[in-house]
């Protein structure tokens, strides 16, 4: 069985370079990463750039204490990593191998699949039902019944929906081995989740710093688990995979989230306006509970993004034999970006 190969996204200035645009007209709707300036970042990195003779500690604790300070548990619960992404590695590492298997639904973030099948082991995916994309209740919880990992994503990427919480305690139940809740965009439902993986020793929950807080280019993310859980992904972990001066960055972050709860109130009012624009090209918009739309926009949808991409506007699209292959994928964005995407939309639309 080979893993699917991981498809890196064109850069912004091979973007530019490609289309003969400045680069500072490349906007990435496909990335789902905020608008916002990180201008307040300097003023903690600058003081620290004189120390990077040394390597980051490798235990990072004053991260786990600010992760787990924000979430409302304690350290030991906390495992960091450059990303939600390392830590979805480390799952698989820690947890897959020849013979066993995991599940999702499908469509979901394409690494599970690959992280999966990177160790060897089987990946059932089973796929959201009819034009609303009905999660599949019955056949994951069949699925988790046998297998070692079951990925959930809440809120969903790609689709944008939050499932209900008895479809997950139902999931949690049925399930044979580890249950993976990556929440990578709770913050826009203001999920926490600590009370669940304290009923629950099967449960790691999973948090970025590049969404709602607003800091992709750091990569940090972090589980939130048991102990027990813990100290297996932490004994798997590589020692340094997160800069210091990512780590000092993300635990002030995580100790102001007041700045990420008001850009998280302005998105989601964006959110509804871009919606709304969308609305009147008469295209389909699925109701979201993330900082992107997906939108159904038929047909032409790889050679609309091909368009858009020539006026810098970088949109997500979807393999042309899957569900999506007739959507496209929008990262809401400042409100004079959105303007663009939705002015080149009236322009190219047939
Ligand atoms: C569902 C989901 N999980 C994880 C990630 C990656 O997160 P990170 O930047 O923390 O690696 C993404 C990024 O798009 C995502 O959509």
């Amino acid at each position: 069985m080979t893993a699917p190969k991981y498809k890196w996204q064109p850069s912004s200035a091979d973007i530019a370079a490609h289309y003969g645009i400045p680069v500072d007209r490349v906007v990435r709707f496909d990335q789902n990463t905020s608008p916002f300036s990180t201008d307040w970042a300097p003023a903690i990195v600058v003081p620290m750039a004189r120390t990077l003779n040394e390597y980051p500690a490798a235990s990072y604790l004053p991260l786990r204490e600010a992760a787990a300070t924000y979430l409302g548990t304690t350290a030991e619960h906390v495992v960091p990593g450059a990303g939600v992404d390392e830590i979805i590695l480390l799952i698989a590492k820690a947890y897959l191998a020849p013979g066993k298997r995991a599940s999702a639904a499908v469509p979901t973030y394409p690494l599970y699949e690959i992280a999966t099948k990177q160790h060897n082991a089987e990946f059932l995916g089973i796929e959201r039902i009819g034009p609303k994309f009905e999660f599949p209740l019955e056949s994951l919880g069949e699925a988790a019944e046998t297998s070692e990992v079951t990925w959930l994503c809440v809120p969903n990427n790609p689709i944008g929906d939050r499932i209900d919480d008895r479809w997950i305690n139902a999931i949690i139940a049925a399930a044979k081995g580890i249950v993976v809740i990556d929440a990578a965009y709770a913050e826009f439902t203001r999920d926490r989740w600590v009370s669940l993986v304290n009923q629950h020793p099967n449960l790691i929950v999973c948090h970025t710093m590049s969404k709602a807080f607003g800091l992709a280019g750091l990569r940090v993310g972090f589980s939130v688990s048991s102990a027990s859980i813990a100290e297996r992904l932490d004994a798997v972990r590589p020692p340094g995979s997160i800069s210091s001066m990512s780590a000092e960055i993300a635990t002030t972050a995580l100790y102001e989230p007041q700045r990420m709860e008001r850009r998280v109130v302005r998105l989601i009012k964006e959110r509804g306006r871009l919606a709304q624009g969308l609305t009147k090209l008469g295209l389909r918009v699925v109701p979201s509970s993330t900082n992107f739309l997906l939108c159904e926009v038929g047909p032409s949808a790889h050679s609309l993004a091909e368009q858009l991409m020539a006026d810098g506007l970088v949109v997500r699209t979807f393999p042309t034999d899957g569900l999506l292959a007739d959507f496209l994928r929008f990262t809401v964005r400042a409100p004079h970006e959105n303007d663009r995407l939705i002015d080149a939309l009236w322009r190219h639309l047939p």
